[in-house]
């Protein structure tokens, strides 16, 4: 658990706010407008009306709410992750030369556009073609891979990653549009390796067990342009680190990344387990309720048919407005 960073002297100081208890359990019942995940048959299962939020501060003051304990899986916010370890052993040149950074317009899992613009390069990391091309560029076969990935997951958590095997079980077999990609991508000559070794790496990174307080801590190391405050030391390169934000931008919330930069105007990645991963960069705006940043991790496996937590993204949507958090 996180609690490991702040055994350097630190106090862990988890705080609850009645306002936020209100908020969570208004937004809950948003959840009744989606449904989890069907298409992976062990998200089928979850309960959707859970609701849970963690906001940890610079100081390591932790602000928690609803299920904010419950434990999911990655999924898509594995994306930025992946983009963040590509880009470290490669630098961002030569990853950019294979994943571009235009959003699309289309489904996560769209193949349309992958033949439509020649000669087939992922329009972005943050899409499933992007993220397996990624994962392709990740140094070694698959082990080393998953490894090189989990580095960079472990500096940024304190934690070693934890599959769920019943999850990545459960893609790994029923994951063919996934392996069409991997295989479109291999013939257009921009998968770096084998599909079944793309694709593995994939998709165990999308199936490590996190919860709201792991992704809120990753937020807010991304917010700090990879300053790890707890530890006081630079964890990630700052390059990369904004590289990264400015897809999750543009990128991260799919279809919807222009109504979530418009309502919300935060950095974001969500997963189809209804996580979200979001973060208030520091000084951006002296009346925001967090002058010196915080990453937020948000749990609601309810999703819409884009792939987002609604009642995540309707919490998010107030708690903005409500602390004037927005970048813009
Ligand atoms: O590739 C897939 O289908 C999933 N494992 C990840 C997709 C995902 O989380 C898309 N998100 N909103």
């Amino acid at each position: 658990m996180v609690q490991a960073v702040w055994e350097d002297g630190t106090k862990q100081h988890v705080q609850r706010l009645e306002k936020l208890d209100q908020w969570v359990a208004e937004w809950r019942s948003d959840a009744e407008k989606g449904r989890c995940a069907s298409y992976i048959p062990a998200l089928k299962r979850v309960n959707p009306a859970q609701l849970g939020i963690c906001i940890i501060e610079p100081t390591g003051k932790m602000t928690v709410s609803g299920d904010w304990e419950a434990p999911f899986t990655l999924q898509s916010i594995s994306k930025v992750i992946s983009l963040i370890a590509a880009c470290c052993h490669h630098g961002i040149p030569y990853v950019l030369e294979r994943v571009d950074v235009e959003p699309t317009g289309d489904a996560f899992n769209s193949i349309i556009r992958l033949e439509m613009h020649k000669p087939g390069k992922p329009f972005n990391p943050m899409i499933n073609a992007g993220a397996i091309t990624v994962a392709s560029l990740l140094p070694g076969k698959s082990e080393q891979k998953l490894a090189y990935a989990n580095r960079i997951f472990q500096k940024l958590t304190g934690t070693l990653p934890l599959v769920n095997e019943e999850v990545f079980r459960s893609e790994w077999t029923t994951s063919h549009r996934n392996r069409a990609l991997s295989h479109y991508l291999k013939d257009t000559g921009f998968l770096e390796c084998e599909v079944e070794e793309a694709l593995e790496v994939y998709l165990k990174l999308c199936s490590i067990e996190v919860d709201s307080q792991q992704i809120a801590l990753i937020g807010l190391i991304l917010a700090l342009d990879g300053f790890h405050p707890l530890l006081q030391e630079q964890i990630l390169p700052k390059q990369v680190v904004r590289l990264a934000k400015a897809l999750m931008l543009t990128c991260g919330m799919y279809d919807a990344s222009g109504k979530f930069a418009a309502h919300v105007g935060l950095p974001a990645k969500s997963g189809v387990s209804g996580g979200i991963m979001t973060m208030v960069p520091p000084k951006q705006n002296a009346a925001s309720h967090f002058p010196d940043g915080c990453g937020i991790g948000l749990f609601g496996p309810a999703i819409d048919e884009c792939g987002n937590s609604v009642a995540g993204v309707s919490l998010l949507k107030h708690i903005a407005q409500e602390w004037d958090l927005s970048i813009f």
